[in-house]
């Protein structure tokens, strides 16, 4: 059983639906409550109303993600945006060598998605030439880690003085720095101490642009030392929670400094959020999704989702995901304020890799998950498994096979047989890896994650839950400043 979309775009539920699964009477009991999500999309799209939504400082706030697919003069990516994302792409292709880009969570995981997908793990070690003219990519401001950080600033002076004795001139970096709210520590700490040490090294010279709430009368701290100090400015723009700013000027400022197709990437979302606008449930893959992954958590007890796509340049998805679902749905308070301690946990995955570890949980552990697979259909540069060794005969079965029919027989392999030990799993089929899919992809599990907060009436788009330790960590950062100052 599948739902298949006009672009190839599949959703195979066979494991996840039918006798032994999730059952046709499990979707009936939540007719209902499928309907008045379904409205509540609508609204939302109509609108930005999602109920009893608050802000973090408990302001009533539109939501608007569902809005960054449609470019339109006034939306949050329009026509004249994209020509600035355009004159993004011109100046890094002329005048940058590196580009650094500097966030956490939901202003680092999507970009590290469209960096992968684009670029690969070898990037930086091709020409300019190879790399069509655009620069070399590194991320930092995603921990708080002198190690790795250090190790940039180190490596960064390094390829300096490479380039003073081959070209006899400056290295280039821009410091891409994303944060919503502009004082976050983790991403603001990285700033300094980068934007410091290149500062004072003579064979570097530093631009930086700030991505941050562009909002005039609340100015963040990043926004305020962007106008001091005449960086330019791109928006995290108001109503999208940072989990869904990968179609925002979050993402699509790396996407401009990598030549990731914008436009593709926008319609993918797009077509998927009008399919997503179907009525019926068999038609419309998030409310889908999020029917049989709600009923498989509430009426079964599968409550983890194993988000395992199949594709080393894949891995970063699964972790965007992680955000998504456990930010969106891990919620103490349903929208009525009782408690309700509601949420599916994720987990990490990529496969073959993770067949050699946690495969064995998978298969005979606890009955508490669903596997959720991704696949892609067609690889471009597909390799065909040579016949090396004609005298080693079980080596010899394999050649002729290319690694993605392998990889697939593989991940069918894996299904089949948890399938045949009741462990429910689903698999989305991309027709290739492209700006275009992944646009879909990730689209329709944003919109499916809206779909399941209306499901168990939690609000999917806030979180709480991580104000509670930097309550405790801002006086203890003050503490440790105080002490350190008084010795
Ligand atoms: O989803 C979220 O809201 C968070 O993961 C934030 O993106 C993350 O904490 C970074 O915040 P900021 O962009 O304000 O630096």
């Amino acid at each position: 059983m599948s739902l298949k979309l006009k672009s190839g775009f599949t959703f195979d539920y066979d494991n996840l639906y039918g006798e032994g699964k999730v059952t046709e009477a499990d979707l009936k009991s939540y007719e209902e409550d499928l309907k008045k999500a379904h409205e509540a999309m609508k609204v939302m799209r109509e609108t930005g109303f999602i109920r009893a939504h608050l802000s973090k400082d408990g302001e009533p706030e539109k939501v608007l993600f569902s809005q960054t697919p449609y470019v339109e003069e006034g939306h949050i990516n329009s026509p004249s945006s994209l020509k600035r994302l355009q004159k993004l792409t011109d100046h890094v292709k002329g005048n940058v060598d590196v580009v650094v880009s500097m966030g956490i969570g939901g202003s680092y995981l999507g970009n590290k998605v469209l960096f992968d997908v684009q670029c690969g793990a070898y990037w930086n070690e091709l020409t300019k030439e190879e790399r069509n003219g655009f620069p070399k990519v590194y991320f930092s401001g995603n921990n708080i880690d002198p190690r790795s950080t250090g190790d940039l600033i180190h490596h960064l002076e390094d390829e300096s003085k490479i380039l003073q004795y081959h070209e006899k001139r400056n290295l280039k970096v821009l410091l891409l720095v994303i944060s919503k709210s502009g004082g976050t520590l983790d991403t603001m700490s990285n700033f300094m101490v980068v934007y410091d040490a290149l500062q004072k090294y003579p064979g570097i010279d530093v631009e930086v642009i700030a991505v941050t709430d562009p909002n005039m009368e609340k100015q963040t701290l990043l926004k305020k030392l962007a106008i001091e100090k005449g960086w330019p400015q791109f928006a995290v723009p108001d109503g999208v929670g940072g989990r869904f700013t990968v179609f925002t000027e979050v993402g699509l400022t790396l996407a401009a400094c990598i030549g990731f197709d914008i436009k593709s990437f926008l319609d993918g979302a797009k077509d998927m959020d009008k399919a997503c606008q179907n009525d019926d449930i068999w038609q419309n893959p998030a409310m889908l999704n999020a029917a049989l992954k709600f009923a498989a958590s509430e009426k079964h007890g599968r409550d983890i989702e194993v988000m395992m796509p199949y594709g080393d340049y894949l891995k970063s998805v699964s972790e965007w995901y992680i955000q998504l679902l456990a930010e969106s749905l891990g919620k103490q308070f349903n929208k009525e304020g009782k408690e309700v301690c509601y949420g599916r946990t994720p987990l990490v995955a990529v496969g073959t890799t993770d067949m050699h570890s946690q495969t064995q949980q998978h298969q005979e552990g606890k009955l508490n998950k669903v596997v959720q697979f991704v696949k892609i259909e067609k690889w471009a540069n597909d390799l065909v498994i040579p016949n090396t060794f004609p005298e080693a005969k079980k080596l010899a079965d394999i050649s002729g096979v290319t690694m993605s029919e392998a990889l697939e027989v593989a991940r069918q392999s894996n299904a089949d047989a948890l399938a045949s030990n009741k462990r429910y799993n689903a698999c989305f089929a991309l027709p290739e890896l492209n700006a275009y899919h992944l646009g879909e992809l990730l689209y329709m599990l944003a919109m499916s994650v809206a779909y399941e907060g209306e499901l168990a009436d939690v609000d999917a788009f806030n979180q709480p839950g991580v104000e509670s330790y930097k309550r405790i960590m801002g006086p203890k950062l003050q503490a440790l400043k105080a002490a350190k100052a008084a010795k």
